[in-house]
């Protein structure tokens, strides 16, 4: 038996992507996928859905748990069940890396396991592991932006005359918003991926529930008109910036960072006024890099399964498994036509 499958927990918006992405690039290695209703169809070539999420982490074929159900409920269970036996997990549950990941990570550290989570903070934009690795010795003084797709398009929707309602809607349909939208809308979603931005950036534990948060329910078109008017686009923001040096040296005084999530005005050439739709953008200020800017398609099940398998695969490849190699013939290239600008 093979001891480097994949075994997929969901196949809803983000695990249905998931599982065509893997299936189409690693057909052997995906072992099982777990759903709640094994006969309900969906848009995936798997003959045998499996009811019991447990039993695929228990498997001893999978050694990689994909964990796309969502909440910190039996997905919490699911994960620590693999973390105990071992085996890599990659998550794109923002909701439970910002409140249990801290100790999650740890966990993982002495069972040898690990936990990737790319996919938690901004969709397709490779920002948890830029912070992880190029940025990690940055001096970072300011991380955040617009780190929610489902709010920024309804902000958007309602700027072209649609209504909160409607747009709402609209972005349920899409994929963007989350089981229960009132995450996205009252700004829990944005507050978890503030606080696992600024645990990267400020290497610090950190957990959502102590970032002051705004949502964007009260927001009404008059707020979107009386902005557009004066030149501004409103926005959700979620930012962390240091207020207070570091200590010279690592003591046991805790550094200091101003961190929210709230709606705001911002100047239609400001970064942060650029992500349209379910895009999201994310600004490091560092002391070194100076302004960074990470920005793309920031919610929905394929932009979202691009980072979750670029995780499964990099966990296939630490532990040196064997990942097929590409096959075929050799790449050609014919001349670019340049569009026109
Ligand atoms: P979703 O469409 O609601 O899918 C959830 C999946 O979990 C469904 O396939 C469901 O099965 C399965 N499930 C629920 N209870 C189960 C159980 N008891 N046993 C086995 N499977 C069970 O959610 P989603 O939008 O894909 O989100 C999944 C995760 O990705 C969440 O953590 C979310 O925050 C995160 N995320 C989402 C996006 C996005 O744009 N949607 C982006 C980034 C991260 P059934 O299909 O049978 O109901
Ligand atoms: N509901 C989330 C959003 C999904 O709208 O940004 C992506 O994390």
């Amino acid at each position: 038996t093979r001891v480097d499958g994949i075994g997929l927990l969901g196949c809803g918006t983000v695990g249905a992507s998931v599982a065509r992405r893997l299936l189409a690039l690693h057909p052997q290695l995906v072992r099982a996928i777990a759903v709640r209703d094994p006969h309900k169809p969906r848009a995936v070539e798997w003959a045998d859905f499996e009811s019991d999420p447990f039993e695929v982490v228990d498997d001893p074929a999978v050694r990689v748990v994909v964990e796309c159900i969502g909440g910190v409920g039996l997905a919490r269970e699911l994960v620590l069940r693999a973390i105990a036996r071992g085996k890599d997990v990659v998550t794109a549950n923002k909701d439970l890396i910002a409140t249990e990941g801290p100790w999650l990570a740890a966990f993982a550290a002495r069972t040898g396991a690990s936990l990737r989570y790319e996919a938690a903070v901004g969709g397709a934009i490779p920002i948890v592991r830029a912070m992880a690795g190029s940025l990690a010795n940055e001096d970072v003084l300011e991380i955040g932006g617009v780190v929610n797709g489902t709010t920024n398009f309804i902000l958007d929707a309602m700027s072209d005359g649609a209504g909160y309602d409607e747009a709402l809607a609209e972005a349920q349909r899409l994929g963007y918003a989350e089981t229960d939208p009132r995450a996205d809308v009252d700004g829990h979603d944005a507050a978890h991926k503030l606080a696992i931005l600024a645990g990267l950036a400020f290497h610090r534990p950190s957990v959502s529930g102590r970032i002051a948060r705004r949502g964007i329910g009260a927001l009404t078109a008059e707020d979107v008109r009386a902005g557009a008017e004066r030149g501004w686009r409103l926005k959700l923001l979620a930012v962390a910036r240091r207020v207070e040096e570091p200590p010279a040296a690592e003591g046991d005084r805790a550094l200091v960072v101003e961190a929210g999530v709230t709606p705001a005005y911002v100047p239609a050439d400001h970064p942060f006024a650029r992500p349209r739709g379910a895009e999201n953008v994310v600004r490091v200020v560092g002391a070194g890099c100076g302004e960074l800017l990470f920005a793309g398609t920031g919610a929905g099940g394929d932009p979202t399964a691009s980072a979750v398998v670029a995780d499964v695969v990099a966990a296939l490849e630490s532990r040196e498994r064997h990942v097929p190699a590409h096959a075929g013939p050799d790449l050609q290239t014919v001349p670019l036509r340049l569009p026109a600008f």
